[in-house]
């Protein structure tokens, strides 16, 4: 049995990653849980012909019953981005909600992964790791900010202007952390292709602010909901990949806490608690986090300007959870 919950299930993220996956044979019960709308989206989805089960859950109430028993927990629920706002603008609204889920995930499922696309990310993955340190369920292997968004949107940026590279076999590194500054690609690491100092100053500026583009195209209806909801279902299945068939060698970027084993290292050269590395994924999770190696000149200077940025973010989210009656 794998059972895999969606937390806003039924948003412009939850729709497509849920139809994304119900392909996947490695999930036996989808739970979509939503405050709306999550019980039609599953009676659509439940009448395609692949083998997993679908359930609907709509509200608090329902809550429990969608947890109960989860294998995955994936979280797109909360407010997104309208033009002129910032990642970080949405910690107001979306704080909240990612608490709240959080203390319904170490109550009814405290072994399940969890998964966090919820921004901003820099913040709440640290609010989801304060709420299990609370009831003392935390397991740092098992908690992840999903930033595969960034690899993704990195692989197709070089792709359009290196043709050779080809985007769908080819993964870029990203680290730091899922928002403007602190999104630094190493794309200094990519085999086989050279830039010009230009194209590197060009490029890096438009993963780390990819997101704005669509935003500004979708003019007030929404921030990346589609390309999201690919990159959310590639992570997960990465992740189910490893930890139910046993795959070894899978690696991805992610934002996680960096308590995990191997994770020492960047702890001691970053200082900070939660950095988004190359991560290989194994039967608990986080199995190794991968060193952060032969950076050029101008990416250790942007990890270091993330570092000042993380460093706020982080204490923001771990702040509202511990300093909170
Ligand atoms: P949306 O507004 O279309 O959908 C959000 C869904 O969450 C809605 O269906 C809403 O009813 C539901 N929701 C609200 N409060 C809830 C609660 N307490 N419990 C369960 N569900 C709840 O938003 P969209 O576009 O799907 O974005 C969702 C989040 O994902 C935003 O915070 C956005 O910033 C973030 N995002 C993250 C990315 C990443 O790379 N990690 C990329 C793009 C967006």
């Amino acid at each position: 049995m794998v059972k895999v919950v969606v937390c806003g299930a039924a948003g412009g993220i939850g729709q497509p990653l849920s139809l994304l996956l119900k392909y996947s044979d490695l999930i036996t019960h989808l739970a979509l849980y939503d405050i709306v709308n999550a019980i039609g989206v599953a009676a659509d989805l439940s009448h395609i012909n692949t083998a997993s089960k679908v359930t609907g859950h709509v509200g608090k109430d329902m809550l429990p019953e969608a947890l109960r028993g989860a294998h995955t927990v994936v979280i797109p629920a909360g407010v997104p981005r309208k033009p002129g706002m910032t990642r970080d603008d949405l910690f107001r609204v979306n704080a909240g909600i990612v608490r709240d889920l959080a203390e319904a995930c170490a109550e009814h499922c405290p072994k399940a992964f969890i998964l966090v696309i919820s921004n901003p990310v820099n913040s709440t993955v640290p609010i989801v790791c304060e709420v299990f340190k609370k009831a003392n369920v935390f397991n740092p292997r098992r908690i992840f900010g999903v930033t595969t968004l960034d690899v993704v949107r990195s692989s197709t940026f070089v792709h359009e202007i290196k043709p050779q590279f080809e985007p769908h076999l080819n993964r870029i590194t990203v680290v730091g952390g899922h928002s403007g500054a602190t999104i630094v690609p190493i794309l200094s690491q990519i085999k086989n292709v050279s830039f010009t100092p230009e194209e590197i100053k060009t490029l890096t500026h438009r993963i780390q602010y990819g997101g704005d583009e669509v935003v500004k195209a979708k003019n007030g209806a929404g921030s990346a909901t589609l390309s999201m909801a690919y990159a959310g279902a590639r992570f997960t299945t990465s992740l189910l990949e490893a930890s139910v068939r046993g795959k070894r060698g899978l690696v991805e970027s992610a934002y996680v806490y960096l308590g995990s084993p191997g994770a020492e290292r960047n702890l001691h050269s970053t200082g900070l608690e939660y950095f988004a590395q190359d991560v290989e994924l194994g039967p608990e999770g986080v199995m190794n986090v991968l060193a952060l190696s032969d950076l050029s000149a101008e990416e250790e200077a942007l990890v270091k300007t993330a570092i000042g940025e993380l460093k706020a973010n982080i204490s923001k989210g771990v702040k509202f959870v511990t300093s909170a009656p």
